[in-house]
């Protein structure tokens, strides 16, 4: 069985604990687009885990895939197998598709051009060089990793590429900051180390299935940074939803028979663009300060607000849910009160879809649902669960779960494994 697990926000909604928790049952552990502009922060007994690249079940040794639809900057990839090795968890098989994008160093160097010249429409990249090698590939100049690891095809691809780029950031001012010859030495070793992990993916991804094994696949980012369906150009350059599961997996769509959206009990938003729940007061700060809203990339803070069912319910509509997992409880606890955005006025009117214009959208007044604040003690609801919440969290709970429709899976109220409350498996 292949279960999806995907960010209904903006990301950053603890998706990595998530999938952490359910690959303890699978076989094997897939991420299907994105970069390093992900950051999943896994903890397990008193170790702390930040992950940009390797899906999140490498830590319990399960077998992991870095898809097709990835965009992998080799020297973080190293980075986190040495980190790993050093620690000594027991990695699991680690497989990256041969049809993945390589990040070159001008990629990252074309980030910040662009970023810069973008101004009011900058979208406060990770800076990790995503959307460069993502044009790249649309561009058909991108370098894979079957190119990677065959030296005559890397010297004919990169000779191309960077010419490109050579004449591109030079109308543009600028030199290139790596040479040629640089990249070439170091990509060199990428590749040595590298090459006996690259494979044909969805061919491995299909012989587990056919083989009646448990497949997870891992979204990144959240639904609204998905190029086509995000708060474009606010968004990243890959397809977050259940439908870039397919492509960057390479698997049917009808192979997948489970999707889990992730919803943080609030919104938070790291980059620009507009965020209609926003606060910018005593409460705001108060979700800033505990749910430790700081990026796990780029450790900048996260604009935070209440929960945004606008947000998710389009989610929804993208990637039929299964199930929903309502993540960070806790951090809504101490406040006097918490409110729940069900829907947008514009001008007066009640909107029925998400508004495509950003104008629209940043001009929108929230109608909101509130509800009474709570408080609990975590070590409580550890021991007894959903019925030992206060009646004002679990009113919340069943309130997110009947107006989305969606069964709830289970609920956390804080990083550790023991502080995730499951009701369902996903398999
Ligand atoms: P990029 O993916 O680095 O090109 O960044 C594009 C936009 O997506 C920016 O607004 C980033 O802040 C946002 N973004 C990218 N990755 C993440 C993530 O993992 N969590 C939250 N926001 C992200």
């Amino acid at each position: 069985m292949i279960s999806v697990i995907l960010g209904s926000q903006w990301g950053d909604e603890a998706k990595g604990k998530l999938t952490d928790l359910y690959a303890a049952n699978a076989d094997l552990v897939v991420r299907f687009q994105g970069g390093n502009n992900a950051g999943h922060t896994i903890v397990v007994g008193d170790e702390t885990f930040k992950l940009r690249l390797l899906p999140s079940g490498v830590v319990q040794g399960r077998d992991v895939v870095l898809g097709n639809g990835m965009v992998i900057d080799p020297s973080i990839l190293m980075e986190e197998l040495g980190e790993l090795t050093a620690r000594s968890v027991p990695v699991g098989n680690i497989s990256i598709s041969d049809r993945a994008h390589v990040i070159l160093p001008y990629h990252r160097q074309e980030d910040a051009i662009l970023e810069e010249l973008k101004g009011a429409l900058k979208a406060g990249t990770t800076g990790k060089g995503i959307g460069p090698c993502y044009a790249d590939k649309v561009s058909r100049i991108g370098i894979r990793f079957a190119d990677l690891i065959d030296p005559q095809a890397f010297k004919e691809k990169l000779d191309t590429a960077y010419a490109i780029k050579e004449a591109l950031f030079s109308s543009l001012g600028h030199d290139m900051t790596v040479s040629k010859q640089e990249i070439v030495r170091e990509y060199s070793e990428y590749a040595r180390i590298l090459a006996p992990y690259v494979t044909d993916t969805s061919y491995l991804i299909t012989s587990y299935h056919q083989q009646g094994k448990r497949i997870l696949l891992e979204g990144a980012q959240g639904t609204h940074l998905d190029i086509d369906h995000g708060i474009y150009p606010y968004n990243t350059s890959s397809n977050t939803i259940c439908g870039g599961a397919c492509t960057g997996a390479g698997i049917p769509p009808h192979s997948i028979g489970r999707v889990l959206g992730i919803v943080k009990a609030y919104t938070t938003r790291v980059g620009t663009g507009p965020v209609p729940t926003e606060l910018h007061d005593a409460q705001g700060r108060h979700l800033a300060d505990k749910g430790h809203e700081f990026g796990t990339v780029t450790g900048r803070p996260r604009r935070c607000g209440w929960l945004d069912l606008m947000l998710v319910s389009y989610a929804h509509r993208l990637n039929h849910f299964d199930g929903i997992f309502v993540t960070k409880l806790d951090v809504l606890c101490g406040l006097e009160a918490v409110k729940v955005c069900v829907g947008y006025e514009h001008n007066g009117e009640s909107l029925a879809t998400f508004p495509s214009n950003m104008r629209v959208l940043s001009e929108v007044t929230p109608v909101y649902t509130e509800f009474p604040g709570w408080d609990f003690d975590c070590a409580t609801i550890v021991a007894g669960g959903f019925d030992a919440l206060p009646d004002a969290a679990k009113d919340y709970l069943k309130f997110i779960e009947n107006e989305l429709d969606i069964p709830l899976y289970g609920f956390s109220i804080g990083p550790k494994r023991s502080e995730t409350i499951t009701f369902r498996d996903i398999f």
